[in-house]
């Protein structure tokens, strides 16, 4: 008997859903039952629905191609199969907030890769090795939907996973100011060199709404779980900008920061080489053995070489060096539809999984909501 908890993917056809169907095939912990999207591919089989549009350099896992394809709305139809869901959809914010509410209230968690739902009090917006303890708000969102089961957690935007785990490394050396810039894959607008042959040779010094979830989610992140809600951190005050640039996967940053405590040099290097966190104690599937690598070559992390280290979930950094304006300023690499996407979100089920959050959902719980029809 396979005794995993039965998955969703909503907005499996996309490229962030691609993702999380090749990692999801043979998952220790999770079965993939349903792939959802819009009603333009409801009802094709994946194979079909994404036959010209498959975006990733390995190939469709056969064990999905026949999977026949189901229409996001059908709430009812697929929370029979699911004990969770994996959100990739884009749609406008506000459609996505109410049908992550729909499916939570329908007592089907959901861990969502959409910004709908990070700014909202009760949902814990996690990177698994910074802020686990944040999990623990699910408790106050559940009694706020008058739910068993069913819960939102969320995980930050691409653009903040290459520097807020070193600077989290270093937090209690209490940062005040971050200079950050951003240079970030077409992977994360969703295309390939294919869809936009107007990025080859270019730069575009503007990602719509990036530079204020670069500048805002690292506070929430850093804040302090206060019984009902998380309280905000006020420091570091952090100044991005995000440039898009003609590579694939892959975004990095370029980053200076000041401290009210100035480390020396060694205590930077020596707290990156032993950070780690609770996905490394529980040896959680997905959880890179060493989150933070410190890279002595002075022309690395490149994006093309390091993206993919530790499977695309660890953290590449280089090039530290004292800074004429502000302390220190170092470059880091994250994989962005890897740990910044869709692998981020499977490491945080996992987490949720061991933390007794994702659990098999009885079909009691799930008829109990039909008939109520909330
Ligand atoms: N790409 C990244 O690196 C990255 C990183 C972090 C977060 N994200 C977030 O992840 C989400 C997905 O991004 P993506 O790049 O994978 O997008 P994408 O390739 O454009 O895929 C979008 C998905 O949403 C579905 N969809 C679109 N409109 C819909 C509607 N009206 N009703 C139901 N389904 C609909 C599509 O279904 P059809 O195929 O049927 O149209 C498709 O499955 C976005 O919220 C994005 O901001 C992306």
């Amino acid at each position: 008997m396979d005794n995993r908890l039965k998955v969703g993917v909503l907005g499996g056809t996309g490229y962030v859903g691609q993702r999380f169907v090749t990692l999801l095939e043979n998952h220790p912990f999770f079965n993939l039952t349903v792939i959802a999207a819009s009603s333009r591919s409801a009802g094709k089989t994946y194979g079909e629905a994404v036959r010209n549009r498959w975006k990733l350099n390995i190939p469709m896992p056969d064990s999905v191609k026949d999977f026949q394809v189901k229409d996001v709305n059908d709430i009812n139809e697929i929370s029979k199969d699911v004990d969770f869901v994996f959100c990739a959809l884009k749609m406008p914010k506000e459609d996505i907030k109410v049908l992550e509410d729909r499916y939570a209230r329908a007592e089907i968690p959901v861990i969502s890769n959409n910004s709908a739902h990070r700014k909202t009090p009760d949902v814990p917006m996690v990177v698994p090795e910074i802020n686990s303890d944040h999990l623990k708000i699910i408790d106050v969102q559940k009694k706020r939907l008058g739910t068993k089961y069913g819960f939102v957690a969320v995980k930050p935007n691409c653009s903040i996973q290459s520097y807020v785990p070193p600077l989290s490394a270093l937090l209690d050396f209490e940062p005040e100011k971050v200079l950050v810039s951003t240079f970030q894959a077409i992977s994360g607008a969703g295309k390939t060199f294919k869809d936009w042959p107007e990025i080859e040779d270019n730069v575009v010094p503007f990602i719509s709404g990036e530079e204020e979830k670069s500048e805002q989610e690292p506070l929430k992140i850093w804040g302090r779980f206060a019984g009902d809600h998380i309280v905000n951190a006020t420091e570091p005050t952090i100044s991005t900008q995000c440039i898009r640039v003609p590579v694939s996967d892959g975004h990095l940053a370029t980053v200076s920061v000041s401290f009210k405590h100035k480390p020396t040099r060694e205590q930077i290097l020596e707290r990156w080489a032993s950070y780690s966190g609770k996905p490394q104690e529980l040896n959680l599937p997905s959880a890179p053995k060493h989150f933070l690598k410190y890279m002595t070559e002075e022309d690395r992390p490149q994006t093309h070489l390091d993206r993919d280290y530790e499977r695309g979930m660890g953290i590449t950094i280089g090039r530290l060096r004292e800074d004429p304006i502000f302390d220190y300023k170092f470059v880091c690499l994250s994989h962005n539809t890897l740990r910044g996407a869709a692998g981020g979100a499977v490491l945080t089920a996992e987490l949720l999984k061991e933390e007794g959050y994702l659990v098999p959902v009885p079909e009691e719980a799930k008829e109990a909501h039909l008939q109520a029809g909330k």
